[in-house]
């Protein structure tokens, strides 16, 4: 499975603008599963709640049907973060939309800081999707601090997780080793970079999106600052074998029975 993965910094609530540069760093590349940043084309450092209302977008938005004509025509299957509009209710929520237009949305489970303030926390639980063949799991940036994120996908048959990230903090890149071989899961780290100042408020998100591996490797770590699309090609069997040794099995191995 060749992943693109898309390194990005959108201007603030310039939708058009940014999902037109996020086609363009796609269109000359060639991947079975593009993964981009969560809130990919709106921008991440809201102040008020009518802010998050006007960028956001049901099936029918704006940037959902662009990537969507894109990944039919193009035959591609793509992930990217989005405010999500439920009714009146607000979801930072990640798509995938599958190269025949079928899609499915994942709203964040942990919901981080200010985002308390203006969004829903997700209802949609964790799921995994087939993709080519290959079972795709969607998470989003601070999932990863709640190490049953991942380990909830991977025991419902994860190979590869697309984290679409907004980091600001220092320790994901590192931590993300460890997730990916505590459950022997491939995790694809789309992350933002740079600084976004929305008045008083300023956030300076970390770049280096990752892949890692079943091994706990890193197998492509991008720069700390640059709109960046990387396409690696990894063997999803690899996470399907759970095995550490003959004796140990990672699921076998667990005890129920002492877990709260
Ligand atoms: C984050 O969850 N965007 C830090």
């Amino acid at each position: 499975m060749k992943i693109g993965l898309v390194q990005f910094r959108p201007e603030l609530f310039q939708v058009k603008e940014n999902v037109e540069r996020g086609i363009n760093l796609m269109k000359n590349e060639d991947a079975d599963l593009f993964i981009f940043p969560e809130l990919a084309f709106t921008g991440y450092t809201f102040n008020t709640k009518s802010e998050v209302e006007w960028v956001a977008e049901d099936i029918k938005g704006y940037s959902i049907r662009t990537f969507m004509d894109f990944a039919v025509s193009k035959k591609n299957n793509i992930v990217f973060g989005f405010v999500e509009k439920d009714g009146d209710k607000y979801y930072n929520s990640s798509i995938l939309i599958k190269d025949n237009g079928d899609y499915k949305i994942y709203r964040k489970t942990h919901l981080f800081y200010e985002e308390k303030l203006f969004f829903e926390k997700g209802n949609t639980g964790f799921w995994v999707e087939d993709v080519r063949g290959i079972k795709v799991g969607l998470a989003i940036c601070f999932d990863w601090f709640f190490p049953e994120s991942f380990r909830t996908l991977a025991l419902k048959g994860a190979q590869v997780i697309a984290h679409s990230a907004n980091l600001v903090m220092p320790y994901c890149q590192e931590a993300n080793k460890i997730r990916s071989l505590e459950n022997r899961v491939f995790i694809a780290t789309s992350n933002r970079w740079g600084e976004e100042v929305n008045l008083l408020n300023t956030n300076t998100f970390t770049g280096m999106s990752q892949i890692t591996n079943p091994k706990g490797e890193v197998i492509i770590r991008l720069p700390q600052k640059g709109d960046k699309v990387k396409v690696v090609e990894i063997n999803p069997d690899e996470a399907l074998n759970k095995n550490i040794n003959k004796y140990n099995n990672i699921f076998e191995d667990r005890v129920k029975k002492f877990y709260i």
